[in-house]
């Protein structure tokens, strides 16, 4: 593929939940390395096509209809999730979904369910977190629950990393957060990216998600309707206008529900919560 390894290589993926077409012919690349990031509203199939990717569809009533996804040249289609993951490909799923009553430890250990690596490389893996987010060593045997939502969304992606992954699949870690925790993660993805991970990004937030990605993707209710690189995008006046327009800072943000995982806002502008603010 033009002298760029593929980590990732979805091609003309459908899929649905029972007569609900979520996804249409989507085809979605991630060069090993690279921040990729797919843009898209509400209902777009932005979660839909990470747990297509991460075999989960099935624990949310869907499934696969067409199309095949490839890591690292090998077929995922038909693996069970922990094989995914032994393949290097983990999941932060949206809404965070920590084990509320689990200790941030447990919560932890539970993101080496499937992984490859002997206790030695799981040892080092939870060096890397505990780098990467001191407040999870400090907080190390406190309920998951009592942690804030930013720092419960630091704890979902420290689990996910904790099986050392090769691509990191982050459904909307921004969701919920004030601009300066979303910009914290934002550095956290970075550095994540910086120490080899690919990273494929879904998000709302065009602006923050955009100065991450070396190339993006526009879902509009499951198609891809735009991509490329995402300097091109993010100065395209079509982005501009639909995506990167007016932020409403009055906009309601998600709130974590009593388990601590995000929910929803009840409606939000397409792509445009807040513009990022450095
Ligand atoms: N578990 C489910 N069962 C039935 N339909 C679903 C389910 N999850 C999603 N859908 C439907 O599939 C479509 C795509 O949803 P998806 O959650 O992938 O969108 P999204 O881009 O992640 O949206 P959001 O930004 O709100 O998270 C929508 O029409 C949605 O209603
Ligand atoms: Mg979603």
């Amino acid at each position: 593929m033009g002298g760029t390894a593929l980590a990732l290589e979805v091609t003309d993926l459908t899929a649905g939940y029972g007569p609900v077409r979520a996804l249409r012919e989507v085809s979605v690349e991630v060069p090993e390395g690279a921040v990729v990031t797919v843009l898209g509203g509400n209902g777009a199939g932005k979660s839909t096509l990470l747990r297509a990717i991460s075999r989960t569809l099935p624990f949310h009533g869907g499934a696969v209809t067409g199309g095949t996804v490839r890591f690292g040249g090998r077929p995922l289609d038909g693996l069970a999730t922990d094989r995914v993951v032994a393949a290097g490909v983990s999941q932060v799923p949206e809404g965070r979904q920590v084990f509320a009553r689990m200790t941030v430890e447990d919560n932890l250990r539970a993101g080496t369910l499937g992984a490859r690596g002997d206790r030695a490389a799981k040892a080092a893996a939870l060096r890397r977190v505990h780098e990467l987010f001191p407040v999870l060593a400090e907080r190390a045997r406190q309920q998951a629950g009592l942690l804030s939502g930013g720092e419960q969304q630091m704890l979902a992606v420290g689990r996910a990393l904790m099986a050392s992954p090769r691509l990191l699949l982050l459904d909307e870690p921004s969701l919920g957060l004030a601009p300066l925790m979303a910009a914290r993660i934002a550095d956290t993805v970075r550095e994540i990216n910086a120490q080899g991970t690919a990273v494929l990004l879904v998000e709302q937030n065009a602006a923050l998600a955009l100065r991450l990605a070396s190339r993006a993707y526009v879902l509009e209710v499951g198609r891809v309707t735009l991509s490329g690189p995402a300097a091109e995008l993010a100065a395209s006046d079509e982005i501009r206008r639909r995506y990167l327009g007016v932020a409403d800072e009055d906009e309601p943000t998600g709130r974590p529900d009593p388990d601590g995982n995000a929910t929803k806002p009840a409606r939000r502008p397409a792509l445009a919560r807040w513009e990022e603010t450095r």
